[in-house]
């Protein structure tokens, strides 16, 4: 397993949860952070294993407060482009893995933690999570994906009322515009996951990652969601999840998939 020293790193019953771990900068992610999370889920969705993956921040306070500010207070325009484009790729690598990844938002998702949130398939809150994109307070602007998610996720009209007031939501307002799926009391937010993933893991591991990238395809300019589709279907006919899926159906037994 690859040392690292900006997030922690434990596999439970097949779950590998990422935990940010930079507590007294309230976990903000610097680009070596960024790299790490990219590196651990890449193992994690490399090793058999592993059937999904959470991501979570350390402390009780914050899940992620953001980019860290102070790398990048003196970067050149050249610079911003390069760190945003780093962080696009990595988070385009998070919302592109073929096993289920799930925020477990603990605390603040603010800015990149809000962006981060939003490239897993899957939120869940505790009740003490608020959520904002405050960068134009900064004279930036969301840079690593969240002008794109977060109106994909919510509406363009509330998505750009967030990003132009940097008004924080919490918990509940995030459920009823639909950037969370569940809202948990704190001590449940990591069995609400583990829960989530459980239930997936007993699904073809295959066809969930058509799932995956129809979905992506959706968002993907260029690319024709539905016949994205028709092609993921037709894959599915040939490989072994096909047949154990429906021969257990037809057999009246539960499928058991192989990873
Ligand atoms: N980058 C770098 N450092 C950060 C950070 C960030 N995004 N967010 C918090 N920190 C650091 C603070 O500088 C502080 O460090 P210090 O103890 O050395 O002074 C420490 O984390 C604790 O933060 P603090 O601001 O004292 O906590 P708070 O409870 O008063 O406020 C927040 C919490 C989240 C509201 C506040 O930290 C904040 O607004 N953070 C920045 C959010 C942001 O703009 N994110 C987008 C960045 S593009």
């Amino acid at each position: 397993m690859m040392t690292y020293h900006n997030i922690l790193i434990s596999v439970h019953e097949g779950i590998l949860t990422i935990t940010v771990n930079r507590p007294d900068k309230l976990n903000a992610l610097n680009k070596a952070t960024i790299e790490e999370i990219g590196n651990a889920v890449r193992d994690g969705e490399r090793d058999r294993t592993i059937a999904g993956i959470i991501i979570t921040g350390s402390g009780s306070k914050a899940f992620v407060a953001g980019a860290d500010i102070s790398e990048f207070v003196k970067y050149s325009d050249k610079e911003g482009k390069e760190l945003s484009a780093h962080g696009h790729r990595i988070f385009k690598s998070i919302e592109l893995c073929s096993k289920p990844v799930i925020a477990a938002v603990n605390g603040f998702a603010l800015g990149g933690g809000c962006e981060l949130a939003m490239s897993c398939h899957i939120r869940v809150a505790s009740e003490n999570a608020k959520f904002g994109q405050p960068e134009v307070n900064l004279g930036v602007i969301p840079g690593y994906g969240g002008t794109q998610r977060l109106i994909q996720l919510i509406g363009k009209g509330k998505a750009i009322e967030l990003m132009m007031t940097t008004d924080m939501i919490d918990a509940q307002q995030a459920l009823q515009l639909g950037l969370v799926n569940y809202v948990t009391s704190p001590d449940y937010l990591i069995a609400k996951c583990t829960e989530l993933i459980g239930k997936i893991k007993t699904k073809s591991p295959k066809a969930i990652a058509g799932v995956i990238r129809c979905v992506d395809a959706y968002f993907t300019d260029g690319a024709d969601g539905f016949q994205v589709e028709i092609d993921e279907f037709g894959k599915c006919f040939s490989n072994d999840d096909f047949k154990e899926g429906t021969g257990a159906f037809l057999e009246k037994r539960k499928a058991e998939f192989i990873r």
